[in-house]
């Protein structure tokens, strides 16, 4: 069947079931590859995506979920050439190692500082352990978010 599904401010249809999860359409049918397939389970965070500013898990997000919702990509953030405050500071930091785990990194940081600039320390920590990395850049990653945050980052080791 034809859904509509409304991905970083442009309307698309798709033609999938209602039960296909939300990372299946966004990188099969709308080629957005940013979003990882990890789990699958709704346990690692690798396809982590926003929707309506809220960070979810898009394997574990059935697209009859999603309705009128607007959902957010990485794509949806900034390019290579542009990247907004949050990317700059990940790589500024070199908050990754193979890069599998960034963009759902990105995304679910993202979702807190837009709902709160200046997070404390625990704030960020509590937000982003949903999210796993298993190269080990979780600190680096902390620096990263600290960083985009307009918060010292001094103290916190690689
Ligand atoms: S792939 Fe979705 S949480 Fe792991
Ligand atoms: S950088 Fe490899 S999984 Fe995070």
């Amino acid at each position: 069947m034809t859904i509509r599904i409304n991905v970083n401010g442009a309307e698309h249809v798709v033609d999938a079931e209602p039960d296909t999860p939300l990372l299946y359409v966004l990188r099969g049918d709308l080629r957005l590859n940013g979003a990882k397939y990890g789990c699958g389970l709704g346990q690692c965070g690798a396809c982590t995506v926003q929707l309506d500013g809220k960070a979810i898990f898009s394997c574990v997000t059935p697209l009859a979920a999603v309705g009128t919702r607007k959902v957010r990509t990485i794509e949806g953030l900034g390019s290579v050439d542009r990247m907004n405050a949050l990317q700059s500071a990940f790589a500024a930091e070199q908050a990754a190692q193979c890069g599998y785990c960034s963009a759902g990194m990105i995304m679910r940081a993202q979702a807190l500082l837009d709902a709160i600039p200046q997070p404390d320390e625990a704030q960020i920590r509590r937000h982003m352990q949903t999210n796993l990395c298993r190269c080990g850049t979780h600190m680096r990653i902390l620096r990263a978010v600290l960083r985009a945050a307009g918060l010292p980052v001094d103290g916190h080791s690689a």
